[in-house]
């Protein structure tokens, strides 16, 4: 059942190239132009929304981050990502020009269910976009869009978590599409850029090695810092939530931007700071924002561990450990940076003797509220 590997995180993690080319399988006609049949909710309806809100739990919570990226820059309305558990009892303001996007692996998650229940009260239109065939949060949708990840067994989200990102590129492109905001031409370059994302986690996966050897160096550790910004932000919290679940271990993702507004008390000498680092190419602000982040840590005695894009030489003096990962459009980074985190968790969940597919007190859906 595990194919071969130890676990099925491992066996997840490796179907990922498969499962990012499967979610956007059939959703492109040969003119280009993306066919989402499945979201039965009228152009006209899709037109006059004036606001997205996305709810979700978890590892599906960090890829409704990522798309409020996506498809406030590709559509132009405006998008709040909120955790499930949190919204409805906010008295949130929706009415029937709210578009609710709903994000579940396994569509059965009580506070998901809750938050949608309580926006289709509101007259709000709901779109899941969800793993699991039939179950209940796209029951009771207006509409859904299947990841197509396969099944996922391990508790921790893997293949799920990308796939879920795919789909929401799908559902920004598409609204951008429907409104007019984003051309036939533009459309188009974003999905061969997504079509090559597969061979591109399959060239991560391969050069793994060196992080599951970081990652076993490190068993003995309390803590691990993970710093992101833009896209890579939330990739930092999905680093962090993948190490906790996994291995047990006390680990925090900031936005690099408040480091000096709080978090860089917490340096001290061999303190591990993941760093997720922005294209050069793209938004190069950023990314020299966060190359000189890179150097107040390490002054500070961090060890910097430095996911960084192939070509980019401005980290190497100050990165204590480098990950390569393959140079993608900026909004699309995600799909390849969060994979060597994803590894590097289940590696030390394994160097501490933990139960990787069943890390302790978690369960794989959670229906309670
Ligand atoms: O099935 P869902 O996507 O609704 O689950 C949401 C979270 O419970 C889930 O992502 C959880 O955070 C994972 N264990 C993370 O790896």
């Amino acid at each position: 059942e595990k194919g071969g590997y130890d676990y099925f995180m491992l066996k997840e993690i490796a179907e990922q190239p498969k499962a990012v080319a499967d979610t956007l399988l059939g959703r492109i006609d040969g003119s280009g132009r993306l066919t989402l049949d499945e979201v039965r909710i009228e152009q006209s309806a899709l037109r006059e929304i004036d606001k997205i809100v996305i709810v979700a739990c978890g590892t599906a919570f960090h890829a409704g981050m990522i798309a409020k990226y996506a498809i406030e820059h590709w559509t132009r309305v405006p998008c709040e990502v909120e955790l499930a558990s949190e919204f409805r009892y906010r008295d949130p303001i929706l009415d029937q020009r709210s578009l609710v996007v709903a994000i579940s692996q396994s569509g059965e998650t009580m506070d998901t269910l809750m938050a949608l229940r309580h926006a289709r009260e509101q007259g709000s239109k709901v779109l899941a976009i969800c793993n699991t065939n039939g179950s209940t949060i796209p029951r009771e949708s207006d509409a859904v869009l299947y990841t197509h990840a396969g099944p996922e067994v391990a508790v921790a989200s893997t293949k799920a978590f990308l796939t879920q990102l795919v789909a929401c590129y799908l559902v920004a492109l598409y609204l951008g599409q429907v409104r007019g905001t984003k051309w036939g031409d533009e459309i188009y370059t974003v999905i061969r850029e997504l079509s090559d994302i597969s061979k591109q986690v399959d060239q991560v996966l391969e050069t793994m090695e060196p992080v599951r050897e970081l990652a076993r160096s490190l068993k003995d550790k309390d803590t691990v810092l993970f710093l992101g910004r833009h896209v890579g932000y939330p990739v930092a919290l999905e680093g962090a939530l993948k190490l906790k679940e996994l291995a047990y271990m006390h680990a925090e993702g900031f936005a690099a931007g408040e480091l000096k507004h709080g978090p860089i008390a917490l340096i001290e000498e061999d303190l591990p700071v993941v760093v997720v680092v922005p294209s050069p190419r793209g938004r190069s602000v950023l990314h020299d924002k966060i190359v000189s982040n890179i150097q107040e840590i390490r002054a500070r005695g961090a060890r910097t561990i430095v996911i960084a894009e192939e070509g980019d030489e401005a980290v190497v003096p100050y990165a204590d450990h480098l990950i390569r990962i393959p140079a993608t459009p900026t909004l699309l980074q995600p799909l390849v940076a969060t994979v060597p985190l994803q590894v590097f968790a289940c590696e030390l969940a394994t160097a501490r003797g933990n139960e990787v597919d069943q890390p302790r007190n978690l369960a794989k859906s959670v229906t309670v509220e």
